[in-house]
């Protein structure tokens, strides 16, 4: 019997294949995995074995998430188009790794996933696949089989799927615990400003308190280690911020964003914990990288965010990329407190044992330590070469 692991995620489309395949013939091996997405997946597990799978497996995949996947992004200031902090395409490469493995253990060939032809999730999970096992073959019964929502529905009904309830909103979400995207339904009219029932992590700016909050994170080394002083792990880090951060009205994205496949879409990401940690990030590298290194690392981190976008998460430059990055890391370690009000995230104070910040340099009062006089000979010679250039080239404009 041909043996396939299924990318399961309890929904319509996922379900339907999952029954299609296994009435193919196909022993199916589902496979759930927890990114912190703050729901149940054992109820899940069990409905793809109602519905045909063979085995389902739920893996927690969390720390393993937030360690190898959140971080390394963190540290890079990750953002795609200088918005989106990539909690999706992080997430797609992690699932293929879990594909693989389970594809091992069962002695399967195949894999198989429940994305669409028309984004970026099919790159990212066949890339990964093909990059961890070229021998491994994948699937895409969605965009292979032109498997569209009203014929996903057909065929549940005939074949008594239960279509959740959720699927009768009329957006597409996907969630974990670096953050939240919707898209279509209303939102694919760009003359619609977002619904208020699109968002759910994060209140809207006028409805937030007229107070504001401040809070004061503390990293080691580039990743967030305390809030408020406490000393927590980045899961209870992240988690706390959502809930603050999001009160506040705090990482609301509304963007148009250039897929991979040329399409433009329209998406809206809710992050508040990662609006918070990468404003707090940057402010102490500001303070704490060398002026070279910053500048430089800004050039890195735009590769290394489009890479990230476009499914090559398992490239071997990626992998020097984050190198360089890690290696960049060492002295970003230090306090960053942020005022919360009505949307906004606001690095006011900041603090660091690394901190390049001396007063002596930067003061304009009594206590000046700066030279002045380098100052003259520096700015002479700095000039000197467009001074050559005009005394050479006026006579001839
Ligand atoms: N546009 C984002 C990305 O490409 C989010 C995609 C959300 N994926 C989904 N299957 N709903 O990463």
């Amino acid at each position: 019997m041909k043996k396939v692991v299924l990318a399961y995620s309890g929904g319509l489309d996922t379900s339907v294949i999952c029954h299609m395949l296994a009435s193919q013939g196909y022993e199916v091996y589902a496979v759930l995995v927890d990114l912190g997405q703050g729901e149940d997946l054992q109820p899940l597990a069990d409905k793809a074995i109602r519905v045909g799978a063979q085995k389902a497996y739920v893996v927690d995949a969390v720390e393993e998430f937030l360690n190898e996947f959140v971080s390394p992004s963190i540290r890079s200031n990750a953002k795609y188009e200088g918005k989106y902090p990539l909690f999706t395409a992080l997430s797609r490469p992690l699932i293929a790794k879990h594909l693989v493995r389970v594809a091992r253990e069962v002695g399967a060939d195949l894999v198989a996933h429940g994305s669409t032809g028309k984004g970026n999730d099919q790159v990212r999970f066949e890339v990964s696949v093909a990059a961890l096992d070229p021998d491994i073959q994948v699937m895409a019964p969605v965009r292979d089989w032109k498997l569209t929502r009203d014929r996903a529905i057909e065929y549940a009904q005939k074949n008594e799927i239960p279509i959740p309830v959720t699927k009768k909103s009329p957006y597409s979400i996907d969630e974990n615990i670096w953050g939240r995207s919707v898209e279509c339904g209303p939102l694919e009219n760009l003359m619609n400003e977002p619904p208020e029932d699109a968002y759910k992590l994060t209140c809207s700016h006028h409805l937030a308190p007229d107070e504001p909050e401040y809070i004061t994170i503390g990293f080691s080394e580039g990743l967030p280690t305390s809030l408020n002083g406490e000393k927590l792990e980045l899961r209870q880090i992240i988690e706390r911020l959502t809930e603050i951060a999001g009160r506040h009205g705090i990482g609301r994205v509304d963007m148009i964003e250039s897929r991979l496949v040329g399409i433009k879409s329209r998406e809206i990401y809710e992050v508040p914990a990662a609006e918070v940690i990468l404003v707090a990030h940057e402010d102490l590298e500001s303070l704490t990288l060398e002026r070279d290194t910053f500048h430089y690392k800004k050039k890195v981190e735009q590769d290394i965010s489009e890479l990230i976008y476009y499914g090559k998460w398992y490239s071997p430059l990626l992998e020097s990329l984050f190198a360089f990055v890690e290696r960049t890391q060492k002295p970003v370690t230090g306090e960053v407190t942020l005022k919360l009000y009505k949307g906004k995230a606001i690095p006011v104070k900041r603090s660091s044992p690394h901190s390049l910040y001396l007063e002596e340099l930067a003061t304009y009062e009594e206590k000046d330590q700066f030279s002045h006089e380098d100052a003259r000979g520096f700015v002479n010679l700095w000039g000197l070469p467009l001074k050559i250039f005009s005394k050479v080239n006026r006579k001839e404009d």
